[in-house]
């Protein structure tokens, strides 16, 4: 029997290109999920696509208070509580630093960070009080590799990683886990037509959200501390680490076609 039957799972960004496929993954293995993105009707749309019973579809916005409470609400009322929390929402601007407005700015670290943060705290105390729990933040190698023109994205899922860490750290005495996840480049909307003739041009590897998707439900059924998706990416991850100036002069070219590319 899969270890998520009847799993109680939160999944953010769940009308995504990752998330969708996370979601019916997730279903397949018989866990009940509680599916969140701020459009109602992109969720109508997800819940008519899955035809399963076991979901509910949660319209909130993670930014905000009352999504957060709302999302914790309606959890309970459909399940009776969570047992898996998965921070699959994010938002992604492919720019150069300079140009990036102050709002846009506030907005990735919003989305990215601080409400993954804040729904993390709010979802503990019932994980820590039911002896059982699980964290799970996807993140991305440019979390590990400063990327340029990606700055503030880059910025936001290195703290993401940073959080990880430090909290798993932090509950090493309690039963719950702290899983990270970082995927490499993938087909899905998050990325602009820009962003996909960039990597068209510099060969950048793109991963199907099928694939991706699989990985991260094995990490969940895993409870994997951390992950990197791919290579030679997540060999990059530890040569940046370790011997940075490295993947200066290697990705020096690149940068500056895609500069090219940037809005
Ligand atoms: N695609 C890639 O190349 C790639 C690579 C590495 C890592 N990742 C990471 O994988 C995760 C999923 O990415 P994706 O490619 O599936 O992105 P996506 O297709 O653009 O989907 C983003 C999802 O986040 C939701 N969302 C955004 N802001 C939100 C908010 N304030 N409150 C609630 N939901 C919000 C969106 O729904 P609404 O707009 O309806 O709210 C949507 O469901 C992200 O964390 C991303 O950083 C992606």
């Amino acid at each position: 029997m899969s270890k998520l039957k009847a799993q109680r799972i939160i999944l953010t960004g769940a009308t995504g290109g990752i998330g969708g496929e996370v979601a019916r993954q997730l279903l397949a293995q018989g866990a009940r999920v509680g599916l969140v993105g701020r459009s109602a009707q992109k969720l109508q749309q997800l819940g008519n696509e899955l035809g399963d019973n076991n979901i509910s579809l949660i319209a909130a916005d993670i930014t905000s208070a009352e999504g957060r409470q709302k999302i914790v609400d309606q959890m309970q009322e459909s399940f009776g509580g969570y047992d898996i929390l998965v921070n699959s929402a994010g938002i992604m601007d492919f720019t150069s630093f300079l140009d990036q407005s102050d709002e846009r700015l506030e907005a990735v670290f919003q989305t990215n960070i601080i409400a993954p943060m804040q729904l993390t705290k709010k979802v503990l105390p019932y994980m820590l009080a039911q002896n059982k729990g699980q964290i799970v933040n996807v993140g991305s190698i440019f979390g590990s590799i400063g990327f340029a023109w990606f700055t503030s994205y880059s910025t936001s899922k290195f703290a993401l990683r940073g959080f990880s860490q430090a909290l798993r750290r932090e509950l090493a005495e309690t039963p719950v886990k702290v899983t990270y996840i970082a995927p490499r480049a993938v087909k899905t909307a998050l990325n602009s037509g820009a962003v996909y003739k960039m990597a068209e041009e510099v060969k950048m590897n793109m991963d199907s959200p099928e694939y991706v998707a699989k990985q991260i439900v094995r990490s969940i059924v895993k409870q994997d501390k951390d992950r990197y998706l791919g290579f030679p990416e997540s060999l990059f991850v530890r040569i940046n680490a370790l011997i940075p100036g490295l993947v200066d002069k290697a990705t020096r070219g690149q940068n500056k076609i895609a500069k090219k590319y940037i809005s």
